[in-house]
């Protein structure tokens, strides 16, 4: 029995960015489930509403202890009536009503079923739903002329929708350091995203590069495109030209949240010869259902949902039994190639931003957002991935590192491996 008047409530600060959120927590369960509602929000295009859901995740995920009472959140940011009742729930029931019967609603697993093609968003998601298409088969039957990302994304659905080692993520950064320092010699390549963060497993691998010599990088992307391209490793690119400096009002104008960085969302084709040394784990599949199969080790789960391995863990045989991925992996046979896609995204800086960037483009995406609305909330400052702008002082600050615009930012210095939020 516990006495509501004895229990200490648990206290945290306001915004995500004044927080120290690891990857491992206290309170997996209520921030999992939080984080499906958000997701749904997300997939359904009401951002408000995922973001209410997020910052609620992020509180719980900062707490220094389990949560077992309602009355420990007494006072804690972000928790809405919403995201109270779920917890409850949770909390009385060992799970969320709202969550389970969001998970199993043919909308949500459409929704994920789509918007897991590179290129689809929740809003095409939602206009192909409406036309009663919630499978790549009924999709492919509509006859519906996809754009080239969607062509791609479609073409790479199972290497793309499985999650991208730590071992891959090191192999594809040596080949675009090789990319790089051929183009450019003296060029550096940093690896930000969630692996800067020291997730194991992410949904692409993120690069940012620079050259210390300002103006050295311009132009460089291209370059560096042709490159991979020479070589054979992109299945598909799309890269963007620096608009920042283009835009010859220059960094007067205030610093907008889109950036405007020479970029290039890609698909690597990556030989699973190039991860081959890297130590994989003996099996790491949640269903904990591999088996070995006429000495083929194979995973024989029906669930595609709860398979956690790629098909470099699996050597490429996870027969993922999915009625909706079925036919694709009969035309093509997933596991009998030997090379698997990967989403990359790059980006090139010039080195008088880079600390902005470095910051803007390690995330997480709570993170940064919570970062900028304490910027403009807080500090009347605005914060992009290219600049700080403060507005009282009618100037740019200047920065050379993250913990320098934390300074400036009044905040304390989180390292990104505690920027999980
Ligand atoms: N980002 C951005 N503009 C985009 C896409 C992403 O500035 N159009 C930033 C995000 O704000 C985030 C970082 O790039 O800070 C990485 O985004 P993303 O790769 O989507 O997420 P990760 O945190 O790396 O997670 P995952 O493992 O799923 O890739
Ligand atoms: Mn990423
Ligand atoms: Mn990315
Ligand atoms: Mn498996």
């Amino acid at each position: 029995q516990i006495n509501e008047a004895e229990v200490v409530a648990f206290s945290v600060p306001s915004y995500a960015c004044q927080r120290r959120i690891a990857l491992d927590h206290h309170n997996t369960v209520l921030a999992d489930a939080l984080s499906l509602l958000a997701e749904n929000a997300e997939l359904s295009d009401e951002d408000g509403r995922g973001v209410a859901f997020r910052r609620a995740a992020a509180v719980l995920k900062a707490l220094p202890r389990q949560v077992t009472s309602m009355a420990q959140l007494k006072g804690l940011p972000c928790l809405g009536g919403h995201s109270l009742r779920v917890i409850k729930d949770v909390l009385d029931n060992g799970a969320s009503d709202e969550v389970e019967s969001t998970k199993r609603s043919e909308r949500y697993k459409a929704l994920k079923v789509l918007t897991g093609i590179f290129g689809v968003g929740a809003k095409t998601a939602a206009r192909w739903i409406s036309e009663g298409i919630h499978t790549l088969q009924q999709l492919q039957a509509s006859g519906h002329t996809l754009n080239r990302a969607q062509q791609a994304g479609l073409e790479h659905y199972d290497d793309l929708n499985q999650p991208v080692t730590k071992a891959e993520a090191d192999a594809i950064g040596e080949i675009v350091e090789k990319a790089v320092v051929s183009v450019l010699p003296g060029a550096q390549v940093t690896l930000t995203g969630g692996f800067r963060r020291g997730k194991l497993a992410g949904h692409d691998v993120d690069f940012l590069i620079t050259h210390p010599e300002e103006g050295r990088e311009e132009g460089l992307m291209p370059k560096v495109v042709s490159w991979l391209v020479k070589q054979g490793f992109l299945l598909y690119q799309k890269t963007t030209r620096n608009s920042y400096l283009e835009s010859k009002d220059g960094p007067a104008q205030p610093p907008s949240n889109i950036d405007r960085f020479e970029r290039c969302f890609s698909i690597f084709k990556l030989e699973k010869q190039a991860t081959k040394q890297a130590e994989m784990p003996e099996d790491s599949c949640s269903f904990g259902a591999h088996r070995q199969v006429e000495g083929d080790d194979t995973c024989l789960q029906t669930d595609p949902q709860s398979c956690s391995l790629s098909p470099i863990q699996t050597g490429g045989l996870c027969r993922r039994a999915s009625s909706e991925e079925g036919q694709l992996e009969e035309t093509e046979p997933a596991g009998h190639k030997p090379w698997r896609a990967v989403r990359v995204d790059l980006v090139v800086s010039p080195v008088s931003q880079f600390a902005f960037a470095l910051l803007g483009w390690t995330g997480s995406k709570l993170f940064e957002r919570e970062l900028r609305r304490w910027a403009g909330y807080e500090k009347a400052m605005s914060l992009s991935s290219h600049a700080l702008y403060d507005n009282n002082q009618g100037r740019y600050l200047r920065a050379a590192s993250e913990e320098e615009i934390f300074a400036h930012l009044g905040l304390e210095y989180i390292p990104p491996s505690e920027r999980n939020a």
